[in-house]
């Protein structure tokens, strides 16, 4: 926590996109109803629009997200101001800077496509929105590792390291701050973290939906960028890393980006990628496209703790159901004492989403099984979960965190410069892509990659 000051005004880039609708209303009436949101929001975008409309929207967007709450959306309402900015015109800024008023350590939020990134800071800049403020930017930071320097070279021209924000909105999720927690407040769990006791790490990000209309954006982008590279690589890094040094803010950063250097580039033999059924008929999509819908890797960590211990990571759309799930699977006994022949029975499993659940498998003597001197076990888990209804919404957590100055939860570039050099070897069509039918666990090909271990997630009740 720091006890920077706080941002005076909220400028929303972005304010008809998808984003602002699903993710960052809502974000922002839990806000207002915390009362740690009293600030003007100026909304942004290229569309001609009145305050009547945005209002609209934005209650449209909190009946979408579960619920209006009337005291709140009334005092989110009288926040908010709207300002139609045309980004080929840096004229068009100074009527934000108008709009900001009085304002003078305003948060720009940059909810917006990165190729429109560069424009918006250097409009900014030349409107004199720039001193004191703070910018937060969505995730993915360029396209490869020499696009996200550029960017970090464009964003230093006009703002200070400690007032960049890099969101990457996976990290202000509570499911994946637990993983952190729950490693280093336990002590049990330290003595067996490590390449002695863990045979392989696997982490699994389906989704059972498809691109939904963001067929361009997705044409542009595929499984590695738009997921592996930023929200799956933080949870490896949160996995595999050391115990932070020391208690600044920096600390966990610090750790993160160490065991994230330490991870080897990948090359095509240990990369399956996919496309699910169906993709190239999908609006915006070329019929013709080899950009994978699926992605699975095998990461090599290289360092003391984990050498020769496989991380697998497998995300998809058009899977067999929408979940993420960590299994940190231990190696089996060095003796098969009872004749079970039992691969590898024990292990960590934690379920980030929908559910949440952190969960320890084991084997267990099967009831009644003992007979004479042969004893079959079977397996069972030992489950603390946790109601997701609770959950903190990660837009909330990070837009107030954002707004107090505090970077902890945010990525930082060396972290995602470490990141891209992971995957830019296998950007594009390095590796083979495979068809696959939709609704399942995608090509058979990923097999090859963990033979016998990919573990199914089981979903209750069935699909979801
Ligand atoms: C986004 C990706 O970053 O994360 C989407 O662009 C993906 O493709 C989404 O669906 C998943 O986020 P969440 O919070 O719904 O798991």
């Amino acid at each position: 926590m720091s006890s920077q000051p706080l941002s005076d005004a909220l400028v929303l880039f972005g304010a008809t996109g998808d984003l602002a609708y699903k993710k960052i209303f809502p974000a922002l009436q839990a806000l207002v109803r915390r009362g740690v949101l009293n600030v003007p929001i100026v909304c942004v975008a290229r569309a001609h629009r009145t305050v009547d409309e945005i209002h609209a929207r934005v209650r449209d967007s909190l009946e979408h997200a579960g619920g209006v709450d009337r005291v709140a959306f009334d005092k989110l309402a009288r926040l908010l101001r709207y300002v139609s900015i045309d980004y080929s015109d840096p004229q068009s800024f100074l009527e934000l800077r108008r709009s900001l008023d009085s304002a003078r350590r305003p948060l720009h939020y940059l909810a917006i496509p990165p190729s429109a990134f560069a424009t918006a800071v250097t409009g900014l800049q030349h409107a004199r929105c720039t001193e004191n403020a703070r910018v937060a930017l969505e995730k993915p930071f360029g396209r490869d590792l020499a696009s996200a320097r550029a960017l970090d070279q464009t964003l230093h021209e006009v703002f200070p390291e400690s007032a960049i924000f890099r969101i990457d909105h996976y990290l202000g999720k509570e499911p994946v701050q637990n993983l952190l927690y729950f490693r280093f407040a336990n002590s049990f769990l330290e003595p067996l973290w490590n390449r002695e006791f863990v045979h392989s790490v696997q982490i699994t990000m389906a989704e059972r939906f498809g691109v939904e209309g963001r067929g361009s954006f997705y044409e542009e982008t595929g499984a590695i960028r738009d997921v592996l590279q930023n929200h799956l690589l933080q949870i490896t890094a949160i996995l595999a890393m050391d115990g932070p040094v020391g208690q600044d803010v920096e600390a966990i950063r610090d750790e993160k980006a160490r065991v994230l250097k330490a991870i080897a580039p990948l090359d095509a033999a240990h990369v399956v990628r996919g496309q699910y059924r169906g993709y190239r008929d999908e609006p915006g999509v070329s019929p013709s496209s080899t950009v994978e819908t699926f992605a699975a890797v095998e990461l090599r960590i290289d360092t003391w703790r984990w050498a020769d211990v496989p991380f697998f990571i497998r995300t998809g759309k058009r899977m067999a159901a929408t979940v993420t799930e960590v299994v940190v699977q231990l190696k089996k006994p060095p003796r098969d004492i009872f004749g079970e022949h039992i691969p590898c029975a024990d292990y960590f499993r934690f379920r980030l989403g929908p559910e949440v659940t952190i969960a320890v498998g084991m084997r267990v003597i099967r009831p009644g099984a003992a007979v004479g001197e042969i004893m079959v076990g079977q397996d069972t888990e030992l489950v603390a979960s946790e109601d997701p209804a609770k959950e903190t919404l990660p837009y909330e957590r990070l837009l107030g965190d954002a707004m107090r100055g505090d970077q902890g939860l945010f990525a930082r570039q060396d972290a995602i410069e470490a990141q891209w050099r992971i995957v830019d070897p296998v950007l594009g069509d390095a590796a083979p892509l495979y068809q696959f039918d939709p609704g399942t666990w995608g090509p058979s090909e990923a097999e090859r990659l963990a033979p016998n271990c990919w573990r199914t997630p089981v979903i209750a009740g069935g699909s979801s």
